[in-house]
């Protein structure tokens, strides 16, 4: 049964509804497998970069799913962005917030929300490589199959996502649904 939720737009937008695609248990138990799986490789003093926005909730119960099994990573952020308001890549790529940190010689695990086109997680990737870091390893939430741009491909995933453009957990049109515990489709039909 397909499983929705109405979300308010208070008084500034319509009230939508929301169709639940991967829901708040099945992340939370996938979340724990790919920290699991990620404490195998043993990646000595290991910095977890999240790729803002987007990833900031995942980001967020990864590093402390990422606790439970042991580890106790170093966190910084970098803000990039291809999208923009739209729901389609402009294909182009550009930081908007840097790293704080200097990542030569470390063992990297680049965190982001979804792979696509895979040009943001190509960025990350070669400019976190080009900096001198010893590893650079890919961790994303969705994966979707057919639009790749670039090949580039994720060593760590949650889940294989539909083609379709999602919200929640972080992810947003327009600034909203980022609150959502769930990933979902906003239902326009
Ligand atoms: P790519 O560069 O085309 O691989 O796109 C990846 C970026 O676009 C991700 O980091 C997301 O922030 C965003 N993105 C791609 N698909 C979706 C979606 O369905 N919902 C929300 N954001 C998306
Ligand atoms: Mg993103």
């Amino acid at each position: 049964m397909q499983q929705t939720t109405t979300v308010s737009g208070g008084e500034t937008a319509p009230t939508q509804k929301v169709e639940v695609i991967f829901a708040p248990e099945q992340i939370s138990i996938r979340l724990e497998e790919l920290a699991a799986e990620i404490a195998t490789h043993r990646f000595d003093g290991l910095l977890v970069v999240a790729v803002l926005k987007g990833s900031f909730v995942f980001a967020a119960d990864l590093i402390r799913a990422l606790h439970r099994v042991g580890l106790a990573p170093e966190v910084d952020f970098i803000t990039l962005s291809s999208y923009r308001k739209s729901t389609t890549s402009s294909g182009q790529v550009e930081i908007l917030r840097d790293l704080d940190l200097d990542v030569s010689g470390r063992n990297v695990l680049i965190v982001d929300d979804v792979l696509d086109s895979g040009r943001t997680l190509a960025f990350a990737k070669d400019l976190i490589s080009a900096r001198g870091a010893r590893s650079v390893s890919t961790c994303v939430l969705l994966e979707k199959r057919t639009h790749r741009a670039v090949n580039v491909r994720a060593d760590f995933r949650a889940f294989e996502c539909p083609e379709v453009f999602v919200v929640g957990y972080g992810m947003d049109v327009a600034y909203r649904y980022r609150e959502l515990p769930f990933v979902g489709r906003v239902v326009t039909d």
